[in-house]
């Protein structure tokens, strides 16, 4: 068989042959995931190379903009299709002429497990490398949690298989992963490494049998502890994390084989796991969310090169360091010299304290200040092409923001507000351009969370929504497309579970019972210490503003007791310290509350108080489905895993939901409001019908 031209093995996997070079090509857009054609393919293109005598070496590459970067995550569920990628990749592994595997793009997952099964690596310069598995709630499965750590040793390997990020092609060669970095034509350049192996008769043991960069570890098995508790520390509740450290350990102290079929029995287990199906769920949801309905598929997004922030205070910092990190230069406008100083010196300082971390070098830190000029005048937004307005939260100021931003700003500028709660409509009105005019909603502190909740005005024109969407991706945020509504879609359910949680105060509970019910959950704090964090007197003009009372919250504030700022607030909080203590004043405060108000306290379950800050949160995202504030339920979970710290493994608030069952939230809420009289807790309409018809949230039909 003399093959010069491409051949289709099937329709996913090609060959051809240049000289005595067997050259395979993975060809299955966008991303050449592993499907099982794919999968037939390769075991049948290299078994042929391998038995044909003209063959003196085989090289894989991938057509397309990458290298294979996964495995067909829509397969995961359905019983497996053979041939199994371990399968492929031990007949690979077992060829022994020299096989190269030529990465460009991302070799991810399944992807680098295939690499791996060769026993050469030559990479693009751009390339990245990595096993992202445990992001999905899972852990490799096809042999690399036994192979990487033979090829880079267990420590390399434990850190990238427990967190999942990918190293660059450099890191990579640095550490014995990748044999040649390539600029240029890589399938040439991979071509000409195995012919120069073939020249030099140069041979390599496969990975399998590998072991020198293991000695260190297996000699030392309490090193390896040490290492894996260090990984674990961030993982708390997290299955597929612990079960990567232990198969890691595996390499070092099982058999190959036998490790490999233990392996793929985790990782079987796995993938049946509640954990992985509600992380899977996330991963798909972040990529729905962004898509508004209704949005002509042609839409473009303008293109950002400057931004303007309006006020230099908590958030328009943050936001102005989001900027000034993608490389995007930002305006930042205030009303005085000296609020400019200081938000200007925070930013600097934000960024020198991440430098003196480690995070980044002293001259990166000083490019990203560089980026940032301050501006006194609102004149100054002229040459911006976003400006997102970040002034303090009243309806008045924000409208003459916007009305002076019509003047001075150029025509094709997107006009963002980040209003938390108030009516983006309104703000939109006081120009003569509505449909420039879209709500950009940042969390705190808006360098560090993702989430952005990106308000879809009555008004406003499809390319500006599309351009808060993308400029939102290039500044690393999740986007997520809602309506307007009071306090859109998080802080919307936030304010259910504030009241909730005040009620049970009430009724019996003390803040770190509450709280602990939820960090218990696995949120990384309740609502009382969040409230600390945060500030009470922030919820306390809201409430104000709405003309409603929190009992217990208002009258800490009216004590002076705003939180950590002031040392004391739900909590007490000793000097430089951010631990939260409980403190006696507070509880007597809240026993005396009950017993003015006439409520007779009694004990609540964690179960209970879960029940009772989760359910109301779920009865209004029903709602915000049925106003069609928030197109998906998908994009409520995804909102609250970005913006308020739901745990990822629990999918957020409507898949959770899914998971109770629907009737039983319904029956809870029913019960919750026969005891407090609260009708606002009745289940809604939507919740009431999913729940009789037997169906959950997710049965709804994706728009
Ligand atoms: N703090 C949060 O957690 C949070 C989260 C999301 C959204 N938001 C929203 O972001 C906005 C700002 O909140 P913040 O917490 O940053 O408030 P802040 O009080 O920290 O900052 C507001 C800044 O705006 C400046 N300012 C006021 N009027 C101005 C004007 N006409 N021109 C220029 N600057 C002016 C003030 O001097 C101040 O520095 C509000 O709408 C708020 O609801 C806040």
């Amino acid at each position: 068989m003399n093959i010069d031209v491409e051949d289709g093995v099937n329709d996913f996997v090609k060959q051809r042959r240049d000289g005595s070079v067997a050259v395979i090509v993975v060809d299955n857009p966008p991303v050449n995931a592993l499907r099982h054609e794919v999968r037939a393919g390769l075991l049948e293109a290299f078994s042929a190379a391998r038995d044909d005598a003209a063959v003196s070496a085989i090289v894989l590459t991938c057509a397309g903009r990458t290298f294979v970067a996964g495995a067909d995550i829509t397969e995961f569920g359905k019983p497996p299709k053979p041939p199994i990628l371990s399968e492929v990749i031990s007949a690979i592994e077992a060829i022994e002429k020299p096989t190269v595997a030529a990465i460009h793009g991302t070799a991810l997952g399944g992807g680098l497990e295939l690499a791996l099964g060769c026993r050469y690596r030559v990479a693009a310069a751009g390339a990245k490398l990595g096993l992202p598995e445990v992001k999905l709630g899972l852990m490799p499965g096809a042999g690399g949690t036994q192979r990487l750590p033979r090829l880079i040793g267990a420590e390399k390997a434990l850190g990238m298989i427990v967190s999942g990020d990918p190293l660059p092609a450099q890191a990579a060669f640095e550490a014995g992963l990748v044999d040649e970095i390539v600029e240029g034509d890589l399938s040439a350049a991979a071509i000409a490494f195995a012919r120069k192996l073939v020249a030099e008769k140069r041979t390599r043991a496969p990975v399998r049998d590998m072991s020198e960069k293991l000695a260190d570890l297996r000699a030392n098995p309490a090193k390896f502890d040490e290492l894996a508790a260090a990984q674990l520390k961030r993982a708390r509740g997290l299955a597929a994390p612990a079960a990567c450290v232990e198969a890691v350990r595996w390499s070092l102290d099982v058999p190959f084989d036998e490790a490999l079929k233990r392996e793929r029995a985790k990782f079987v287990e796995l993938l049946g796991s509640d954990q992985s199906k509600a992380q899977r769920h996330v991963f798909f949801a972040e990529r729905e969310a962004a898509k508004a309905p209704g949005l002509p598929k042609d839409v473009k997004a303008r293109e950002i090169k400057s931004a303007a922030v309006i006020g230099a205070g908590t958030m328009g910092g943050g936001i102005a360091m989001c900027f000034a990190s993608a490389g995007i230069p930002v305006t930042v406008i205030e009303t005085s010299q000296e609020a400019l100083d200081r938000g200007l010196a925070t930013i600097a300082k934000n960024y020198r304290n991440t430098a003196a971390r480690g995070g980044m070098t002293a001259e990166e830190a000083d490019r990203r200040i560089g980026r940032i000029a301050g501006a006194l005048t609102l004149e100054a937004v002229k040459d911006a092409d976003l400006v997102i307005e970040a002034v303090f939260e009243e309806m008045d100021l924000k409208r003459r923001v916007f009305a002076d931003l019509d003047r001075f700003a150029k025509p094709d500028a997107v006009l963002a507000t980040n209003t938390s709660y108030l009516d983006v409509n309104a703000i939109a009105q006081t120009t003569q351009r509505p449909g420039s005019v879209v709500g950009m909603h940042f969390f705190s502190p808006a360098n560090v969370m993702k989430l952005l909740e990106v308000v879809r005005g009555a008004k406003t024109a499809p390319d500006v929504l599309a351009t808060a969407v993308d400029v939102g991706r290039k500044i690393g945020k999740v986007p997520a497309v809602v309506g307007v509504c009071h306090g859109f879609v998080g802080n919307r359910m936030l304010r259910v579970r504030g009241i909730e949680a005040e009620r049970l105060l009430l009724e019996g509970a003390l803040p770190q019972d509450v709280d602990g019910a939820l960090t218990g959950f696995g949120f990384p704090m309740g609502p009382f210490a969040m409230g600390d964090l945060a500030g009470l007197d922030v919820g306390w003009r809201v409430r104000k503003a709405e003309g409603r009372r929190a009992e217990i919250a208002d009258q800490l504030c009216e004590m002076g007791r705003f939180g950590q700022k002031t040392g004391k607030g739900f909590y007490l909080y000793e000097a430089g310290s951010r631990t939260p203590k409980p403190d006696e004043e507070v509880e007597r405060l809240i026993v005396e509350t009950s017993a003015r108000l006439g409520v007779k306290r009694h004990p609540i379950g964690k179960e209970e108080i879960l029940e009772r800050l989760l359910y109301p949160m779920i009865n209004e995202g029903a709602r915000i489905l049925d106003e069609k504030i928030a197109a998906r339920p998908g994009d409520i979970d995804v909102i609250w895993i970005y913006g308020y710290g739901w745990p990822v493994w629990r999918g957020g608030p409507m898949f959770y939901a899914d998971q109770v069952g629907l009737a039983q939230v319904r029956d809870r809420l029913v019960q919750f409001a026969e005891k407090t009289g609260d009708q606002t807790l009745m289940p809604a309409p939507l919740l009431a019908r999913l729940a009789a018809e037997g169906r959950g949230f997710g049965s709804l039909a994706a728009k």
